[in-house]
């Protein structure tokens, strides 16, 4: 138990420190569970996970590989019993089958692979007496996979640029990929980002001439990219054969898991890039009250961070009609583009600074679009809006994760997780925003907006990295009596107003974790960590309640060094099992409340 008074509630536990175990640490007094992990049953009659015997039935009816996002969504009607609605973002062929052999899956890995993408909805019954979570397999759960079939909105939805032979009306598009973080809307639905479409289609190449290739150069689309090679054999990811079902890809999806049969939404009015997340404000006073606006970042180098502020007002309330309304806010709206005004010169100390949204696409409540990009088309700014975005002067930002709005205060904390390419080779050097070249630890941003407006302000709250060193910032506060942060990825927010932020890719040596961060008073800055997953593994997901933390430990195990044959981690199951993604519950050992 921590002994200093002066912590602010929802931070009052003792620090984990920075480690290198094989294990998921958590504070003194707490307690943790695995809750699912990748193979485990979801839908009724689903077979139990065989690692030696692996097949794409079972898994589309197993939870997938490498979960990303988490939430919970109460279910009407059950107290203590909610919606874990958890993405699946990418499968690490190698980590996954013994017998794998690079670019070169079988049909059968391929297709096991495509399954074990998406997005599951479990439903879990909470524990009473503690902070468990219990899987239900009923009929209220759900496996999306690259497979399953998706309704397109918003201007991109009938145009030409999507339209495939399997898909001739270019409105029902076939899976979801590479699903990264997400949100839960208000209105009880769960966003979800695709954000590395690229790496899934074969063949770029053999798209000759401009524009179709430059386009396809802008996402980053090549044959070096295709490590899945589904193309092999599905015909619709070989770009030679179906040059627009990657257009049908990069979007936010949003799946409503009250209703098992409801038909997922595809919403190309956010625009179509590498989509961290998306999470939702709601103005809450003022004409603008109801509006609702959509934060999102594309998480590459250099690339930018957006907002769509809506057409259609929130309707109140969780019945179906009230339900039904809300999921048509995301098709109508303006979507934004942010820049940022420099700090002179660029400093990692205080920096602070103003900025504007810019206008690319608007979709009036009545269906019509407006392009606000000279020579483009709706559909065109809805389906290349990197190229939209380029025009309307952007700043090139650090890699922008996840983007979330305080529910307390309003002010929105995005996570610029690093840059190593900063300043070198030719690339854009600092600015205010993106202080340091070859941006190995990140930083978080905040940003004062008026929501439904353009303008803003702007701040760092921390530039991560080691404290002891000169080009860090930790809001300002005491360098010595903070948890050392690096590569943020993930926010979210306690039941306090502290931000929490989940780590990927730790540059200082020691496995990624979970930090809560002091936003206001004198401990602004003042960073503590959690938790701290097993070697090789990202931090992800987190959800923080009053008595409850949830994360996602993705890709425990996995190595960026090419000449590390052998897992780096045999967890959870332990002994020489090949490790496991999985999401983990952590509570108080006497149930009491987090961090208090
Ligand atoms: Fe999938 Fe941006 O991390
Ligand atoms: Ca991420
Ligand atoms: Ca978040
Ligand atoms: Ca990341």
């Amino acid at each position: 138990t921590p002994t200093d008074p002066g912590l602010p509630p929802g931070m009052r536990f003792g620090a984990v420190a920075p480690n290198t175990e094989d294990a998921l640490i958590v504070p003194d007094g707490y307690r943790q569970q695995v809750v699912i992990r990748w193979g485990d049953p979801v839908l009724p009659g689903a077979p139990e996970f065989d690692f030696e015997n692996q097949t794409p039935q079972a898994q589309a009816q197993q939870f997938g590989f490498n979960n990303d996002f988490a939430g919970l969504i109460p279910v009407d009607g059950a107290p203590d019993r909610f919606y874990l609605v958890c993405n699946q973002e990418y499968t690490t062929e190698a980590m996954m089958f013994r017998d794998y052999r690079e670019k070169k899956p079988t049909e059968r890995q391929a297709r096991v692979a495509m399954a074990a993408h998406g997005i599951t909805v479990l439903e879990v019954q909470a524990g009473t007496g503690d902070g468990s979570l219990t899987p239900v397999i009923g009929r209220r759960n759900r496996r999306l996979t690259a497979a399953s079939p998706f309704r397109m909105t918003g201007p991109a939805a009938g145009s030409d640029l999507v339209r495939t032979s399997a898909d001739p009306d270019g409105r029902i598009l076939l899976g979801t990929i590479a699903n990264c973080s997400g949100g839960i809307t208000p209105w009880g639905t769960m966003l979800s980002g695709e954000e590395n479409f690229h790496n899934y289609f074969m063949n770029a190449r053999a798209v000759a001439g401009s524009p179709a290739a430059e386009r396809l150069a802008r996402y980053g689309f090549g044959d070096d990219a295709d490590y899945h090679r589904w193309g092999l054999y599905e015909s619709r990811f070989d770009l030679a054969r179906e040059p627009n079902e990657a257009n049908r890809f990069g979007y936010i999806v949003e799946v409503d898991p009250h209703d098992p049969e409801s038909v997922p939404l595809k919403h190309s009015a956010l625009g179509r890039l590498k989509h961290e997340s998306a999470n939702i404000y709601v103005v809450p006073d003022g004409v603008d009250a109801g509006t609702v606006v959509a934060y999102t970042g594309d998480d590459e180098r250099f690339e930018y961070i957006y907002k769509f502020v809506s057409s259609r007002k929130m309707r109140d309330g969780l019945s179906p009609q009230a339900r039904r309304h809300n999921q048509r806010i995301l098709a109508e709206g303006t979507l934004y583009v942010a820049s940022f005004a420099s700090a002179e010169p660029p400093t990692v100390t205080g920096a602070t600074g103003s900025g504007r949204w810019h206008k690319l696409l608007t979709v009036d409540a009545d269906g019509s679009a407006t392009s606000h990009i000279a020579g483009m088309t709706p559909a065109e700014v809805a389906v290349f809006t990197r190229l939209a975005a380029d025009r309307a002067g952007a700043t090139k930002m650090d890699r922008p994760e996840d983007i979330e709005a305080n529910p307390f205060t309003g002010k929105v904390y995005c996570a610029l997780t690093n840059n190593d390419a900063r300043g070198i080779d030719g690339n854009p050097g600092t600015d205010g925003v993106n202080p340091r070249t070859e941006n190995k630890n990140g930083q978080i941003l905040e940003i004062t907006d008026a929501h439904a407006g353009t303008d803003f302000r702007w701040d760092l709250l921390l530039v991560c990295g080691d404290p002891a060193a000169a080009d860090t910032y930790y809001g300002g506060y005491d360098k010595t009596r903070v948890s050392p942060i690096s590569c943020p990825d993930n926010v979210a927010f306690d039941p306090h107003g502290n931000l929490w932020i989940s780590t990927d890719g730790n540059a200082l040596g020691s496995n990624d974790g979970l930090f809560a961060v002091a936003l206001d008073g004198p401990r602004r800055g003042q960073t503590r960590q959690f938790l701290t997953v097993p070697r090789g593994a990202e931090t992800c997901g987190p959800i923080i309640t009053d008595r409850r933390v949830v994360v996602c430990v993705q890709h425990p195990g996995e190595s960026d060094d090419a000449t590390v044959d052998r897992p780096l981690s045999h967890w959870p199951d332990g002994g020489r099992s090949q490790p496991r993604p999985a999401v983990v519950a952590v509570w108080r050992n006497d149930n009491g409340p987090v961090g208090m």
